[in-house]
């Protein structure tokens, strides 16, 4: 009975033989996610590119849920970056929408799962209605303690970098820091993600190899999973296998790890 359960391929698994997979110990505090393949996923069933991010939404609903409830501390959603500005202006205005739809339709929800939910990015480049949900959502969780739930819009790496630059030399010029002991983890202080641990985990979906000026500080020791499943199939049981696989791999930090030691 073991021997042909351990045989089974991985997506063979139940949801709960996946679930009694995890190591509740060694759980990932941090999680990053690229959501992509939206538009693929439409495209293959001949559909608008908008039907494929509605499905998508559906999925971040889900690993929302997956995620706050197995323990995991923070999930970092990409879910608009600072260059899809570049998409035709009706597919950006339908990322808005479904962006106000979720928060609307999530709220209670998220109440419910004491969820915190927090916007980073450069929020102030958001259409001002987009801006007042965003600020009455993160008020309205700010008191929850369960999963931190970061959502990443008008979010770039490198716009994030250039921000916290901008609030170090200023915090200089104001005597508030001394340039001279300026260190990895007071810079980490100036970025969107203060507060936050660096993610353990990135997933990307789709297959793309790239990291799309996502958390590029951040991201500096994440274990990477580039998985070829698009957003919108990403459920319970494709999370479940990617927290499986990543309590399998060994993070060396630069050390030269437990199996050479052992040797
Ligand atoms: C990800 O799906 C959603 C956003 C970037 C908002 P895409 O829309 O990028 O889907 P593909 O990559 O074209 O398939
Ligand atoms: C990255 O996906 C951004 C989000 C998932 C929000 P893109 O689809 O925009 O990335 P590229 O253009 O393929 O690199
Ligand atoms: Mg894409």
């Amino acid at each position: 009975m073991i021997k042909r359960r351990l045989k089974k391929a991985g997506n063979e698994f139940s949801k709960k033989e996946l679930r009694a997979m995890i190591d509740s110990q060694n759980l990932p505090r941090h999680i990053a996610v690229i959501m992509d393949g939206n538009g693929r996923w439409a495209k293959k069933r001949m559909l608008p590119r908008v039907a494929g991010h509605r499905i998508g939404l559906e999925s971040a609903i889900k690993i929302v849920r997956v995620a706050s409830n197995l323990g995991v501390q923070v999930l970092t959603l990409y879910a608009f970056s600072a260059e899809n500005w570049r998409r035709p202006p009706e597919e950006v205005g339908e990322l808005m929408k479904l962006l106000v739809e979720y928060l609307r339709r999530e709220l209670l929800d998220m109440q419910k799962n004491n969820v915190r939910f927090q916007a980073i990015g450069r929020i102030s480049g958001l259409p001002g209605w987009v801006q007042e949900e965003i600020r009455w959502s993160t008020d309205q969780t700010k008191d929850n303690t369960g999963l931190l739930l970061n959502v990443a819009l008008n979010y770039g790496s490198r716009l994030e970098i250039i921000d916290a630059v901008k609030g170090i030399v200023s915090d200089a010029q104001d005597n508030k820091i001394d340039i001279d002991n300026l260190d990895e983890e007071t810079f980490s202080d100036y970025l969107y993600t203060k507060d936050v641990p660096d993610p353990d985990m990135l997933i990307r979906t789709s297959g793309e190899m790239r990291i799309s000026n996502f958390l590029l500080w951040q991201l500096a020791y994440s274990e990477l999973f580039i998985v070829p499943t698009l957003w919108p199939d990403f459920r319970e049981k494709e999370l479940l296998q990617a927290v499986i696989e990543y309590q399998k791999r060994e993070r060396r930090f630069g050390t030269i790890g437990k199996i050479a030691q052992s040797k």
